[in-house]
């Protein structure tokens, strides 16, 4: 750097320090001074873009709560996964679980070996932000392209380093989306932009007919994992007959089946595969479902048997079926109650299926946590509160972890009945005994963590009436969730209707499970709801009770007694009166009712029908 340069840049630095510790933004200008366009790579800029250390950093790990099983899997054996929760809290989880050595492919390298996603593209009435603001397009866009950005950035951390991604997307956003891919993946490690070309009987006068969806293929690295695949390629000729042909040297060997003659060629990137259409076989229900020839080319190309693949906007479970059926072990999940009973169903459907869990992330069963080892209880709290685990010990007084660059004490159930049995209670003299012990080797502020009914006093900060130099921070569990750690916290929405199913959600925290309060009854195959509650408590959410919060209903119209396996659902706007007639419901079998309200939460009942 030559020294004129060097001297204005540092002219440059000292007028954008004055800027911020005016609060006042930077000039947008500097941009080109600091990076000129012959150093510059090119870049999408928009406002809000958050840097990607700090994505990953600052990203909230929900903790994945098992909540059933299906299949007999040994102790310690690998389950496959379908997790409930916004996804950008699960691939969280997933990078610890990479860096604890919980996700390994066949031949023992860490991190999945293929990603393939298909994100709802955000149009103007299903992008669901936290204040469920109206967007201009432009900010809505934007919006959008940053919440897919840092779900592919996390992404990017949990493949293993030969591991690929595959990112469905079509016209609306594709253009925009390869660019951010370039910044995160490299351009370099950019492998297909794949054509999936389809005849859906669209069409339009003022336009070509909009007819395929492009699947924008990366590699980690660029010696990555790739195992080429053939497609049939038909001759014209009418002469040519199956066997072999001599062309000088090389031998081509022409097979025939109902199209016609062919030979094996390498695969292009333009895949021509039927919609699923009303008829399909396949088919099952869930809006946008893609067909599972496309995932029989990606997984095959891109991973072998054994190893890992990851789809976190599940849908209608089409990448787990395809990965079951071809030996791989999968993660799945989606946002929305919907899908995840779709693809518990889709998965038992298929035969000898591996044994696989369904989980919660940000929505937890407080009840389990009663059947936690301390060691589990603390891990769980801690991850709840986004504490780092360590441990410290301070003249003799041991701290669990970190939160904020501040220490963290938890007292689990167990280690308070160890201390004192079980009507032990924390009290502002056991506050005292830590500040005098250990008070002048504190920072500003540390934090307390213990279970709800433990403390013997009300209040969430203490500091002896300001006499100490450190506040302690009480947050109990299931939580006392002051402003500032809710802040950011936003319920999950279920979809009332089919045109949300398929919704962009932004809903990162988490709450514990409220089953909803449901009364109602069946009479000549018409199920009238009389009463609905919502018990959820989510900030600023939990006014919603009533009819409003009432998301769905699923049925299963022949209950076995030990698996529901429903065989339609229905959503709020399906009622008039609060009534829907049902057809399939058959006087004298068992049935099994599962309502959900919109915040993901469930109420089950089965009975017989008289
Ligand atoms: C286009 S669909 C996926 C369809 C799927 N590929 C298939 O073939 O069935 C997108 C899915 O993403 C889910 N989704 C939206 N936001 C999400 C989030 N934050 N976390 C997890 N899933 C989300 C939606 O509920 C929807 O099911």
């Amino acid at each position: 750097m030559d020294v004129n340069r060097k001297n204005h840049l540092l002219t440059l630095l000292a007028a954008a320090q004055e800027s911020v510790v005016n609060n006042v933004e930077i000039p947008t200008d500097f941009a080109r001074d600091f990076f000129p366009p012959e150093r510059k790579e090119y870049e999408l800029t928009y406002f809000d873009k958050e840097n990607q250390q700090s994505v990953i950093s600052k990203t909230f790990a929900a903790p994945i709560q098992l909540d059933r099983t299906f299949g007999k899997a040994g102790q310690n054996e690998w389950i496959n996964k379908i997790i409930f929760g916004d996804n950008l809290q699960v691939l969280k989880t997933l990078i610890e679980w990479k860096k604890d050595g919980l996700l390994k492919n066949k031949d023992g390298s860490d991190g999945v070996r293929v990603v393939y996603i298909d994100p709802p593209f955000a149009s103007k009435q299903d992008f669901q932000n936290k204040d469920q603001k109206a967007y201009s397009d432009k900010l809505k866009g934007v919006e959008y392209l940053e919440w897919l950005r840092k779900r592919l950035i996390l992404l990017r951390e949990i493949l293993a380093d030969d591991g690929n991604i595959f990112v469905h997307l079509d016209w609306h956003k594709m253009h925009y989306v390869k660019v951010l891919m370039d910044e995160i993946f490299g351009e370099a490690n950019f492998v297909n932009d794949i054509v999936w070309s389809y005849r859906t009987g669209r069409g339009g006068n003022s336009e070509f007919n909009k007819q395929h969806d492009d699947i924008l293929f990366y590699s980690k690295q660029q010696k990555h994992k790739f195992n080429p695949q053939r497609e049939k390629s038909y001759t014209k000729s009418k002469n040519r007959k199956p066997g072999l042909t001599n062309y000088g040297k090389a031998t081509t060997e022409f097979f025939e089946d109902a199209q016609g003659v062919y030979r094996w060629s390498s695969m292009r990137d333009v895949w021509d595969i039927p919609y699923i259409n009303s008829q399909s076989k396949e088919r099952v229900g869930y809006p946008t479902q893609k067909p599972e020839a496309l995932l029989e080319i990606i997984i095959g190309s891109a991973s072998d048997a054994g190893d890992l693949v990851l789809d976190l906007f599940g849908g209608s479970g089409v990448t787990a079926a395809v990965a079951e059926k071809m030996d791989r072990r999968w993660i799945t999940g989606d946002v929305g109650k919907l899908s995840i009973y779709v693809i518990q169903k889709r998965i038992l459907a298929l035969e000898n299926y591996h044994s696989f869990g369904v989980y919660n992330a940000g929505h937890y069963d407080e009840s389990k946590m009663k059947t936690f080892t301390s060691h589990e209880w603390k891990k769980f709290a801690m991850s709840l509160y986004d504490v780092e685990p360590s441990k410290e010990i301070i003249k003799g007084f041991s701290f669990d972890g970190v939160k904020d660059g501040e220490l963290v004490k938890v007292y689990s159930p167990q280690d308070l009945d160890t201390i004192g049995g079980p009507s032990t209670k924390i009290t502002e003299k056991t506050l005292l005994d830590i500040y005098e012990r250990v008070g002048l080797s504190l920072g500003p502020e540390v934090f307390i963590i213990a279970p709800q009914g433990k403390f013997g006093f009300a209040v969430d900060e203490y500091d002896h009436d300001g006499d100490w130099n450190t506040l302690f921070t009480i947050l109990r569990v299931p939580y006392t969730l002051m402003a500032r750690f809710t802040e950011s916290f936003s319920a999950i929405k279920q979809a009332n209707d089919r045109e949300s199913i398929n919704a962009v959600i932004d809903a990162v925290g988490f709450d514990f499970i409220r089953p909803p309060k449901v009364e109602f009854e069946i009479k000549d195959n018409v199920l009238s709801i009389s009463s609905f509650d919502a018990e959820s408590r989510i900030k600023g959410e939990y006014k919603t009770h009533g009819f409003d919060a009432f998301s769905m209903v699923l049925v299963d119209n022949n209950y076995d007694g030990k698996i529901f396996n429903f065989t339609n659902f229905y959503f709020n706007t399906d009622f008039k009166n609060y009534s829907l007639y049902i057809p399939e419901l058959v006087k004298g079998k068992r049935i099994m009712l599962i309502f959900i309200d919109k915040f993901g939460n469930e109420f089950k009942t089965d009975m017989e029908l008289k």
